[in-house]
């Protein structure tokens, strides 16, 4: 399976820093997810092998919800993926698996790959339930029939993400494996937290590890570029 390399721009970039991501290239597949108020402008500026996704969408096709988008809206404006559940959608906007279920369904009816995020807090870390809180995340939040085509799942520890911080190669290696085993083979299981030029060969090396969700280190061309030189 090819790795996959995906940014998550946040609630950050601005359309002057377009034409320097149409540069990227690599052997991997190539996701940037900036805001929803870019993604056509992406779209249109991109190479052919960057694919562009968004950071969410709405459970509806459509309706009476001011502020929100919807899968369909996205697919029109040329994503061809989403983010689910990021612990930061989780925590801002009180997003629970349910939440995130219905999004994901809306989003493979769409015929978009949906990418789950899962991961668990420092404290969950710390009372050893770690396994059990991203076990619950996959069973609560996975579409019946989402295939390794219209499946993605990262893993991301809450603790790491933004803050500098990475678990070990033992921790990644461990959480990997079991959700493998709650998913089974062929979907791809990305990285996410703290992932750098300097630390991504390590990364990506690891068993069960097909590619990484990058925040932080997405927003600078360089440095996207050197993570995907290194998958
Ligand atoms: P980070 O964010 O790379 O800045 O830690 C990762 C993410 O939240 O997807």
């Amino acid at each position: 399976m090819k790795t996959l390399v995906a940014g998550n721009w946040k609630m950050n970039g601005e359309a002057s820093a377009l034409p320097d991501f149409a540069k990227l290239t690599g052997d991997c597949e190539i996701l940037v997810c900036p805001p929803f108020t870019l993604i056509s402008a992406l779209a249109a500026e991109k190479p052919a092998q960057v694919m562009v996704g968004a950071q969410d969408c709405h459970a509806a096709a459509s309706g009476a919800h001011t502020g929100d988008v919807s899968a369909p809206m996205l697919k029109a404006a040329g994503a061809t993926h989403v983010i689910l559940g990021h612990s930061e959608r989780r925590t801002d906007h009180g997003e629970t698996d349910d939440t995130v279920l219905a999004k994901a369904e809306a989003a493979l009816a769409e015929g978009l790959v949906a990418i789950i995020c899962v991961g668990e807090t420092e404290a969950e870390r710390d009372a050893g339930r770690a396994g059990e809180v991203v076990g619950a995340q996959i069973a609560g939040s996975v579409p019946e029939g989402a295939t390794p085509e219209t499946l993605v799942i990262a893993y991301e520890p809450v603790w790491a993400i933004g803050t500098g911080r990475v678990p070990t190669n033992e921790q990644i290696t461990e959480m990997h494996a079991l959700i493998r085993e709650k998913i089974g083979d062929g979907v791809r299981i990305l990285y996410g937290g703290s992932v750098k030029p300097g630390n991504a060969a390590e990364i990506f090396a690891l068993p069960n590890v097909n590619g990484g969700l990058i925040g932080g280190a997405s927003l600078k061309t360089a440095d996207f570029q050197g993570i995907i030189d290194a998958a």
